[in-house]
């Protein structure tokens, strides 16, 4: 019989070790206790190593003992790795499990800006109307913005629009009716046209004026061309924007470059006709201003009066959106202010 020692031993050996195989709480604690117990220097080697000293007919047994506890062991261990492996996976599955149902983050998306959303609907209505968009440029020379267009030197109506001069001859254009002349100057009639852009004139801002603001000018030439073709196309016009039971009329005006010239309005959208504060008691909101081409723009860009004519209008784009969104003061316009623009 072996010494009960060595029985004791052994079993107190595989009491802490299949504890330290419990104990271990990762991949790495493990290998510690793997180390410590079935290692090169490990206890169960070294207990292995001393049975030299047993007697020999115990050894085999021992030996029987120690090899079962080795493999009891290894089994412990690995077990212990796959359980400690599927915890870790466990464990990182969870920290990143995704909620499907959470709301998701509401991404801050642009916007047009009322003017440039007015801008698209007018544009709208006349390209489908047959009318083409083009572009002039903003500094413009004396001549397309006044003189080509019946405005000489000293006339009178320069006063109507304080200009920013940048020499005698360069000028911030103070309406987009210049572009009218370099169209028909490149072009032979028939010319169906808007052009929309910014305009300067020297003015303080308020809440009807600012120093830069945008207009939409229009143009179109052709054979036999009426002021009911001009009627007919604006109030067309004033009812895609403002809607077919807002009444529209015209009344008689003056600009150099048009005659007849005629200004058009819109029925007041607060108080429909009656008059209130909004239209200043008067009923109706004057839009636009038009008229028939004036023979001597005609004959400056070389068209023929006697063969052609047709007829031009001009509007501002932000006096239109603020009629049309009810707004009092042009300056929201051009804040910026978030508050404001996110309303449209
Ligand atoms: N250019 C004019 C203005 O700025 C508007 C207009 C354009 C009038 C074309 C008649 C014809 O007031």
């Amino acid at each position: 019989m072996m010494p009960k020692t060595m029985d004791q031993e052994i079993e107190a050996l595989r009491e802490r070790a299949l504890a330290a195989i419990a104990a271990a709480q990762d991949v790495k604690a493990l290998e510690d206790a793997r180390v410590k117990f079935l290692g090169k220097k490990g206890e169960l080697t070294l207990l292995l190593r001393s049975m030299g000293e047993l007697p020999p007919e115990e050894r085999p047994v021992v030996g029987k003992m120690v090899n079962a506890l080795r493999d009891e062991l290894n089994e412990a261990l690995e077990a212990r790795r796959s359980e400690l492996e599927e915890a870790a996976v466990a464990a990182r599955l969870a920290a990143e499990a995704i909620d499907v149902t959470l709301p998701g983050k509401r991404l801050a998306k642009g916007g047009l800006h009322p003017l440039s959303q007015v801008l698209r609907e007018i544009q709208e209505v006349f390209v489908g109307l047959g009318f083409e968009v083009v572009e002039g440029p903003e500094i413009e020379t004396d001549y397309y913005n006044f003189e080509a267009l019946n405005i000489p030197p000293h006339h009178p109506a320069r006063d109507m629009q304080d200009t920013f001069y940048i020499t005698e001859e360069l000028l911030l254009r103070t309406q987009t009716s210049p572009v009218q002349i370099r169209v028909m100057e490149s072009r032979k009639p028939p010319v169906r046209i808007i052009a929309p852009g910014k305009v300067y004139r020297v003015d303080a801002a308020d809440a009807t004026h600012s120093p830069m603001f945008h207009q939409v000018e229009g143009l179109l030439i052709d054979k036999n061309v009426t002021m009911g073709d001009l009627k007919g196309t604006l109030a067309e016009f004033a009812h895609a924007l403002f809607g077919k039971d807002r009444g529209v009329r015209f009344r008689p005006s003056y600009f150099p470059f048009t005659e007849p010239s005629a200004e058009m309005d819109i029925e007041c959208g607060i108080c429909r006709g009656s008059g209130c504060r909004f239209c200043g008691g008067e009923g109706w909101l004057e839009i636009l201003g038009a008229g028939m081409v004036h023979p001597n723009v005609l004959r400056a860009v070389h068209y023929d009066p006697e063969e052609v004519g047709g007829f031009a209008f001009g509007m501002g784009i932000e006096r239109v959106a603020l009629l049309k969104y009810g707004i009092d003061d042009i300056r929201l316009l051009f804040e910026s202010d978030i508050r404001f623009l996110r309303q449209f």
